[in-house]
């Protein structure tokens, strides 16, 4: 079947996956008045970098008893910051059903090599989140950025629980609701749902992770830049803006255009209402088509950042190759760029639907994709 292009595009057809669109109020001028040249620790630093604390505690409504730190290397950075400074005071749940998680698996299992059990779920699935025990420590991924798959809620994980939950929710935070009181350490990073720039981890700290901080001393050394203690006390001047090492005020400024941007959208609602439509748009087009459907099994656990899409056409015998095609052509046309799925994911598609992406252009970019599809399938025969 040959299909002509649709005549409309996407106004921006970023849609990557992170780094990820930048807010659609965006211009270089955000970071006009960035302290550039100044030091961070002058009087003008610590205020940017306290606003960032504070904003995103405001939007995100992290409770005033939890600490909330900016962090070197990213969600990365954040995540094994606190996995090597927490665990190994007692057994560990290490929960994955995606790359990202099995990332944090591997690095429990094979680097600090403490005792810890795997629970693992394959693409498009979840794992069992009441099948844990929770007088270990437990860590997961609320949002499996490659799978799609994200946690439909936190009520499986008790409020008391002797051991802690640590949660990468950097596809998540801003996009989800994220229940405090049921996490006790959270990491993500500003290049996802508030389309910032890279680089920075936001660490976010329970007075239970505070005291597990305060109260053991990991076996093994670890390096300056993970230190969140001295002297057996939290070094409070990280979560008030005194970083570990040097921020980049530029990317600082950036944050707190896009934190100001999701205020002048109505905060964490307006900002989930945002991915939501994105992600049920792209949910509608899949239940009209019976070429394409969501990889999550689960409609419960279908991401809506991350959205990801597998091709179900029995003429597609290189679903790998067919994928990729499709991706490039959308490409090409530069109405969809980024959308191959994750190297280590089942062939298909991912698109991101964060609050920072435009609903409209989730729209002109669907009829395209049946373009793409059409003249690929064309292609085959
Ligand atoms: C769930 C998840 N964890 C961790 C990472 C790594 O994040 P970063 O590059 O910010 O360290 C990503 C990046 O996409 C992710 O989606």
């Amino acid at each position: 079947m040959t299909t002509t292009k649709p005549a409309k595009r996407p106004a921006n057809p970023r849609f990557s996956s992170g780094p990820c669109a930048k807010p659609p109020t965006w211009t270089p001028a955000a970071i006009a008045d960035a302290p550039l040249g100044r030091s961070h620790r002058a009087a003008v630093g610590k205020e940017r970098l306290k606003a960032a604390i504070e904003t995103t505690r405001d939007i995100l409504g992290v409770p005033a008893d939890y600490k909330i730190g900016i962090v070197p290397a990213s969600d990365t950075g954040a995540f094994e910051m606190a996995m090597w400074s927490m665990l190994g005071e007692r057994h560990v749940d290490m929960v994955a059903w995606e790359s990202f998680g099995s990332g944090w698996v591997s690095d429990v299992l094979n680097q600090l090599k403490i005792p810890a059990t795997k629970h693992i779920a394959g693409y498009g699935e979840i794992v069992d989140m009441a099948a844990l025990n929770y007088d270990n420590d437990v860590c997961f991924t609320w949002n499996g950025t490659t799978s799609g798959v994200r946690m439909p809620n936190g009520d499986m994980i008790p409020d008391t629980r002797a051991g802690l939950t640590m949660c990468d929710a950097t596809s998540a935070a801003f996009a989800m609701d994220l229940p405090w009181d049921k996490l006790d350490v959270t990491t993500f990073s500003w290049q996802k749902v508030m389309g910032g720039e890279a680089a920075h981890g936001m660490l976010i700290l329970s007075p239970r992770a505070v005291e597990r901080l305060e109260s053991y001393t990991p076996a093994w050394p670890l390096p300056k830049i993970f230190r969140l203690t001295k002297g057996g006390k939290l070094i409070d001047g990280i979560f008030t803006g005194a970083t570990i090492n040097t921020p980049s005020m530029m990317c600082v400024e950036d944050y707190l255009f896009a934190l100001n941007w999701a205020k002048s959208v109505g905060g964490l609602k307006g900002l989930q209402h945002r991915a939501t439509a994105n992600a049920q748009a792209i949910f509608n087009f899949c239940k009209t088509r019976n070429w394409i459907d969501n990889l999550a099994v689960d409609p419960a656990t279908r991401s809506t950042t991350s959205v990801c899409l597998k091709f179900t056409d029995d003429r597609i015998f290189d679903g790998a190759a067919f994928a990729k095609a499709v991706a490039k052509r959308l490409e090409a046309e530069k109405v969809a760029l980024d959308v191959g799925a994750y190297r280590d994911a089942p062939a298909g598609l991912r698109i991101w639907c964060g609050a920072t992406v435009e609903t409209s252009d989730i729209e002109a970019m669907l009829p395209w994709l049946d373009w793409a599809f059409n003249a690929e399938i064309d292609a085959l025969a």
